[in-house]
């Protein structure tokens, strides 16, 4: 394929068509780059197939400067596509954030889109309640706003294969765009599907006695005037300390990060987003299996260094001179099992045929259930996959590029309250530790690294890690007399001790504080309560008025917080009918999912009123912002 000119970026936005041209766009909302990966490919696929497609890739939140611009930049689109990922609780990404809020919750006529054919993309996890919740109200409220669905909206489950999904739904695509960006006059037909080339970094070594080796990325001066994904600050442990009691097999880390002098702001409720490093360990089996020592200086470098999300799909190269090690250690995310992308191209400088071919095997259509049983159900790690194919040892440039995607920050639900401790953000972190099927012990990045780290309190050189706020509406309520009642198990407590604390510092501020329960669980008390003594006090002091405690393994039977709720139904719901407020915050899957059922039962049976009228009940709280949730 003739690579065409026909990606256009301009300043504004705006694209001068030349006669006879199409313009197409596709919108990105991505969180770990997924979306923003498909969005490129798409646009590649697009750009490949049609001559007169002039294809632009967006990111949602670079598409208006202002919310008054989407309109006008709207009904000036023809056709568009929209790859959309579902985050948290049933959330669009932080990049699609404004442009959801504004299209869905504006006063858009029936039929202003008339003129806009589109398909949508999700990308979600069957695993979590909202299941690509935001791809299907993009797609729904389009077609209600008269734009004309193209495709049914492909619903990408990353539970399983989400390439998979991905390539399905782009082969519904092309039919429809034959018939809209096919030349009469172009009798080619493209047959078999287009893979786009891998693309390369091109990878210059630095001899270390030439090169005066600083590593820019991460001395950074904290001088900028706001932090956020791109730019992070960098900030030292300053406190680092076990929460679980000697009796515990497991381990609970409370770290606190010291943000004085760094003009990092937060709110309680927020999160803090934190950038660790991968361990030693998992950093020398790396560079064993890509045969480079983990000293060698090197810098990596594209065609359009600046990032530019046009023509290629690479994210762009960490900033270099740095060493394998720090390469690996930052920027490398080697313990999730692989995509299909990252098997062609290790298949692509597989020495040995018939690892080649397994390699191959695994990511066509045909492997596709023992690329989900092998590598997805038994979660292969990239570092086992690498091990089990020694002969597929990629350049660093292919390995950069297209094998290891780039290690993503990790989220946590601040646990403290600017009021109680402005100069610090506290984290709550469980560690990630156990066998994975095939045997290996996985150990989670970041809660790894927080459990190794050394803090200020014991060291002049202590650890540090590129830190920023995100900003949540998992707030209390404006009113301190409103009633609250908090649910958080294990980890899940994290938010509610910064609710706690601020609740702490208002009434010493002589403000009146209306009723607070918290329904906390964990196992036993002589091993995971943690902050136990904290949370008595705050009884103590009247920032709380009831702690209630579920033990799931001190009985002969389990006991969880919703059974706790349970005992106390009627409680809660004058609470809640007082206008009072319920946060849930802790694991999706299981726990908030049980804990929503709970709340449904006691309206119904609190109200006396049937299955249907009591969920309306419920979703009108969690319309009114009076039941919101922090889960993961
Ligand atoms: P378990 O480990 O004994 O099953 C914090 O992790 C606490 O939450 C633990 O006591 C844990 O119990 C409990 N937990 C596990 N699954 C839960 C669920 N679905 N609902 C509520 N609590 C749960």
């Amino acid at each position: 394929v003739v690579p065409k000119p026909l990606l256009v970026k301009d300043e504004d936005n705006e694209v001068e068509l030349a006669s006879g041209k199409t313009k197409v766009t596709v919108f990105y909302g991505t969180q770990t780059g997924t979306a923003e990966g498909f969005a490129k490919a798409l646009a590649e696929e697009i750009r490949a197939r049609y001559e007169k497609a002039v294809v632009k890739v967006v990111d949602m939140d670079d598409y208006a400067v202002d919310d008054d611009q989407y309109e006008e930049k709207l009904k000036k689109e023809t056709l568009a596509f929209f790859m959309v990922a579902t985050y948290g609780d049933g959330e669009p990404t932080d990049n699609a954030a404004r442009f959801y809020k504004w299209f869905t919750e504006g006063d858009n006529k029936a039929s202003w889109l008339q003129q806009l054919r589109y398909g949508v993309f999700g990308l979600g996890n069957r695993q979590y309640e909202h299941f690509n919740k935001i791809g299907k109200v993009i797609d729904e409220q389009l077609s209600e706003q008269g734009a004309k669905r193209l495709v049914p909206l492909g619903l990408g489950d990353d539970d399983q294969c989400i390439e998979d999904d991905f390539s399905a739904w782009r082969e519904l695509l092309w039919p429809e765009l034959d018939q809209i960006l096919r030349d009469e006059d172009d009798t080619t037909t493209v047959s078999t599907p287009y893979t786009a080339a891998v693309p390369e970094y091109w990878v210059v070594i630095h001899d270390p006695s030439v090169a005066s080796f600083e590593d820019n990325y991460l001395s950074m001066p904290n001088g900028n005037t706001s932090f956020d994904i791109h730019h992070p600050c960098r900030v030292n442990v300053a406190v680092q300390k076990e929460l679980h009691k000697p009796e515990s097999d497991r381990s609970c880390i409370h770290l606190e990060f010291d943000i004085s002098a760094t003009g990092i702001k937060y709110e309680t409720g927020d999160h803090v987003g934190v950038y660790a490093e991968n361990c030693d360990e998992t950093i020398e089996e790396a560079a064993k299996l890509l045969g480079q020592p983990l000293d060698l200086l090197f810098s990596i470098h594209t065609d359009n260094e600046d990032g530019s999300p046009l023509g290629n799909s690479l994210p762009p190269p960490f900033p270099g001179p740095c060493t394998l090690r720090s390469a690996l250690a930052r920027y490398t995310d080697l313990l999730n099992p692989p995509r299909k992308a990252a098997l062609i191209a290790l298949a692509a400088h597989a020495v040995e045929p018939s690892e080649a071919e397994k390699l191959k095997f695994l990511s066509s259509p045909q492997g596709k259930d023992e690329y989900s049983k092998w590598v997805v159900g038994s979660q292969r790690s990239l570092l086992e996959i690498m091990a089990e194919f020694p002969s597929a040892k990629p350049p660093l440039g292919v390995f950069f590029a297209a094998v290891a995607p780039r290690l993503q920050p990790r989220y946590y639900s601040i646990s403290s309250s600017p009021r109680f401790a402005p100069h610090r953000v506290h984290v709550t972190c469980a560690l990630v530790y156990g066998p994975s099927p095939t045997g290996r012990i996985h150990k989670g990045v970041c809660s790894t690294w927080m459990k190794n780290a050394v803090s200020l309190e014991k060291s002049q050189n202590p650890s540090w890690a590129p830190i920023f706020i995100r900003q949540s509406n998992f707030k209390l309520p404006a009113d301190h007399s409103i009633p609250v009642i908090m649910v958080g198990p294990g980890t899940g407590l994290a938010p509610f001790r910064g609710f706690l604390q601020e609740r702490m510092a208002l009434k010493e501020e002589g403000a009146q504080l209306g009723p607070a329960l918290l329904f906390f669980g964990c196992r036993n008390r002589r091993m995971d309560f943690i902050y136990e003594d904290e949370l008595n006090n705050f009884v103590e002091q009247g920032a709380m008025s009831e702690l209630i405690v579920a033990f799931s393994r001190e009985g002969p039977e389990k006991e969880y917080v919703q059974h706790k709720m349970m005992d106390k139904a009627s409680c809660i719901w004058s609470l809640i009918s007082q206008g009072g407020y319920f946060y849930v915050c802790g694991d999706a899957k299981g726990m908030a999912r049980d804990v929503h059922r709970t709340l449904h039962t006691i309206v119904q049976q609190q109200e006396n009123v049937d299955s249907s009228k009591a969920e309306s009940i419920v979703k009108k709280l969690q319309m009114d912002g009076r039941y919101l949730r922090d889960v993961w």
